[in-house]
């Protein structure tokens, strides 16, 4: 079915319904982030957005607080179509809701991506006789703020972002091994903020003994649901029982390690509070990484933040798992060539080899600065 594009003015009232989306982030995954406005003709009636997972949807958060508005809505504009199924859900469709409530036209940003519901609301809404609206255009804009939501239509692997702080010639560490601190207090609070969305922060056993980290959010100001899951990959169970790691003691802590490594070493963890897993070994070092993420996925995590040291984190981008880099870079110089740079991997001759990210963030924290962006995708037959 063909829908008619939305006016300039709908336009703006759908770039308002994608600001309130954003009101959903990290609370709402691995939900589709989605915000809505009711307006009576053009005029503003109620905003709505999804702001947890398992709460009310966009639409039904508007049509509530339109309830004993001076005006009566006739339109809604949302950033994703309305859902249209019954099956499994406790609560009635958006279709439905909508359609009781009298709107006539409906404007939406993005047709859903899950193939099973794809036009499927678009067509219920049509053929009861509301007036359909489509940004032809808002698919590319969705698939930007929803990556999560759409690694797991995807694939049976959490989205991953890989995060290093690095000083400006690019090291991330001492030569002796020493890398606290590169960045400043508002870098460090960032991370921290970035942790608390997830739902696992992980790391290296590399990491875990050179640095002693705890892995949680503790800096953070809010976090918006349960405190992230802490995962450490350890083929051999390096990790001391009175690591920091482990003296945390929230519950959420894990280690991923060789089926054949120390029962002994694996016991005092566990006496501990820690969830100890087995993955089978990497051919090269430690335990092989898409096991282990196809477990965390069907454990429910679907946002993980990996915070490794340079080699874990070349192992995931020479496997192609990582889809967004974070990078932190100080105003600092280390001037060493052999102090360690973020990725230890894959020999690369030629610059046309490189890995290139896209959808660029420069944000400033403190005197340092955030480089994030999405890895650019090779098409069929074309260079990484
Ligand atoms: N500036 C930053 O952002 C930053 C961040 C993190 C770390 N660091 C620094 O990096 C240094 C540690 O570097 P690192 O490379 O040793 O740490 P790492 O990459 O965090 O840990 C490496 C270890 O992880 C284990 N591992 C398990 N599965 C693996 C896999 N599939 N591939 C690779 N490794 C796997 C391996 O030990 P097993 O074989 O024993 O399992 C390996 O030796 C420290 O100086 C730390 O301060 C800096």
């Amino acid at each position: 079915m063909s829908y008619r594009e939305p006016s300039p003015a709908e336009r703006a009232w759908l770039a308002r319904a994608v600001e309130l989306a954003r009101l959903g982030r990290g609370a709402v995954e691995p939900n589709p982030r989605v915000g809505a406005v009711l307006l009576a003709g053009d005029q503003w009636v109620a905003d709505g957005a999804h702001r947890a997972f398992g709460g009310p949807h966009a639409e039904i958060e508007a049509l509530a607080a339109s309830k004993g508005a001076p005006l009566r809505p006739d339109t809604l504009v949302v950033s994703l179509e309305p859902c249209s199924a019954t099956a499994g859900k406790k609560t009635p469709p958006c279709t439905a809701a909508i359609l009781a409530a009298g709107i006539r036209r409906v404007v939406v940003g993005a047709l859903d991506p899950d193939p099973r519901h794809r036009g499927e609301g678009l067509a219920q809404l049509a053929q009861a006789g509301v007036e359909v609206v489509l940004e032809p255009e808002g698919g590319a804009l969705f698939a930007r703020e929803n990556a999560p939501f759409l690694r797991q239509l995807k694939s049976d692997r959490p989205h991953v972002v890989l995060k290093w702080a690095m000083t400006l010639d690019g090291r991330v560490a001492t030569v002796s091994g020493d890398s606290r601190w590169i960045t400043g207090e508002a870098a460090r609070a960032d991370v921290h903020e970035r942790r608390a969305y997830a739902d696992a922060v992980l790391t290296g056993v590399g990491t875990l003994l050179a640095d002693d980290c705890r892995l949680d959010a503790r800096l953070s100001r809010a976090l918006p649901r349960a405190a992230p899951w802490r995962v450490v990959l350890d083929a051999d169970l390096r990790t001391p029982p009175t690591a920091a790691f482990v003296a945390l003691a929230d519950e959420r802590a894990a280690i991923y390690a060789a089926s054949d490594a120390a029962p002994e070493r694996a016991a005092a963890l566990r006496a501990r509070g820690v969830d100890v897993r087995c993955a089978p070994r990497a051919a090269t070092r430690g335990v092989a990484l898409e096991p282990v993420l196809r477990d965390l996925h069907q454990r429910g995590i679907r946002r993980l933040w990996v915070e490794a040291g340079p080699r874990l984190a070349a192992a995931f981008f020479d496997a192609l798992l990582v889809d967004r880099v974070c990078a932190y870079v100080a105003p600092r110089l280390l001037g060493s060539a052999s102090a360690p740079g973020p990725l230890e991997g894959a020999l690369r001759l030629r610059m046309d080899e490189a890995l290139a990210l896209e959808e660029l963030g420069v944000e400033r924290c403190g005197d340092d600065l955030r480089i994030e962006g999405a890895l650019r995708r090779a098409a069929p037959g074309e260079r990484p």
